[in-house]
């Protein structure tokens, strides 16, 4: 081999970071946001899991705006350690660190937050009719288009860092879903018949999510729960919903000013619930 011919290996890697930087830059040249993904985006081809890249940025002092995108998670996760399908070149696995001036009890408005922000851009963006389930779902009717999963740090009473990751199927056929959640999962693609551009779909989340940022820094939370609320269908729902305490039934009668679930059992005393998994009764 000359000095100036690449063997197979080194194309590949050529070819890998050359992929890396046109993904980091259609995001860069697309994006109409302030802060974030306007500094550094940080795009793998593969990575175990994009909340793991971001949570090391963030305890090495990255700052709030900061985004990990990746092509394909080998161990991408959502609640309760539960595996997310997070197949190559397919689906929207983002990450984005933010640091909120908020006291630990408070996250939960952030995913309230983001819920809105996801399910507003699914709308906008593909004409489908998405939906938010507490607390972290993003549903196309009965069935899961994305999830949300947040991580943080924290120190005495504040929030150090927080790690907000959004997973948004987008191009996944469903086979591509294990056989126990194929019929509770769906996408972008499964929903309207054709693909979709990732790149489109991350850049309007990351607009609304900053637009509804920075109303709930202003106004306060009151109108991002006005927002989720108009976008779930679970209000007045009977409900089964199972936390790590235990089971609860009841009626959902409100999400409180921390994002927590009320319900109200058949005796008339209600409940406030902090994370759970909701199944309609
Ligand atoms: C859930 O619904 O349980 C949450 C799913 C969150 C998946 C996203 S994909 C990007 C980020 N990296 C992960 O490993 N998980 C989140």
């Amino acid at each position: 081999m000359t000095e100036n011919k690449m063997t197979t290996k080194q194309q590949h890697l050529q070819d890998i970071s050359e992929r890396d930087l046109i993904l980091a830059q259609e995001i860069r040249d697309r994006l109409c946001t302030s802060v974030l993904g306007k500094q550094d985006i940080h795009c793998y081809m593969s990575t175990d899991s994009t909340n793991n890249r971001a949570k090391e940025l963030a305890v090495a002092g990255a700052s709030e705006g900061v985004l990990v995108i990746a092509d394909e998670q080998t161990q991408g996760r959502g609640r309760f350690d539960r595996p997310w399908v997070s197949p190559k070149a397919e689906n929207i696995y983002a990450s984005l660190i933010l640091r909120p001036s908020l006291p630990p009890e408070a996250a939960s408005r952030i995913v309230i937050l983001t819920a809105v922000a996801a399910a507003e851009a699914l709308i906008s963006t593909t004409g489908l009719t998405a939906a938010v389930k507490w607390p972290n779902d993003i549903l196309i009717g009965n069935r899961k288009i994305a999830g949300i999963l947040l991580e943080m740090d924290t120190e005495m009473d504040t929030i150090d860092y927080m790690v907000i990751g959004l997973g948004i199927n987008v191009n996944s056929a469903a086979g591509r879903f294990p056989k126990i959640i194929r019929e509770k999962t769906t996408s972008v693609m499964m929903e309207t018949g054709k693909p979709f551009s990732r790149t489109i779909l991350l850049c309007r989340f990351l607009e609304v999510f900053e637009h509804r940022y920075n109303t709930f820094r202003e106004s306060g939370f009151e109108p991002i729960i006005v927002r989720w609320k108009a976008l779930t269908n679970m209000m007045g729902k009977q409900v089964l919903i199972q936390t790590i305490n235990g089971s609860y039934k009841g009626v959902i009668v409100d999400v409180d000013h921390n994002g927590f679930l009320i319900i109200r059992d058949d005796q008339g005393s209600e409940k406030c619930l902090f994370a759970g998994d909701i199944t309609l009764i």
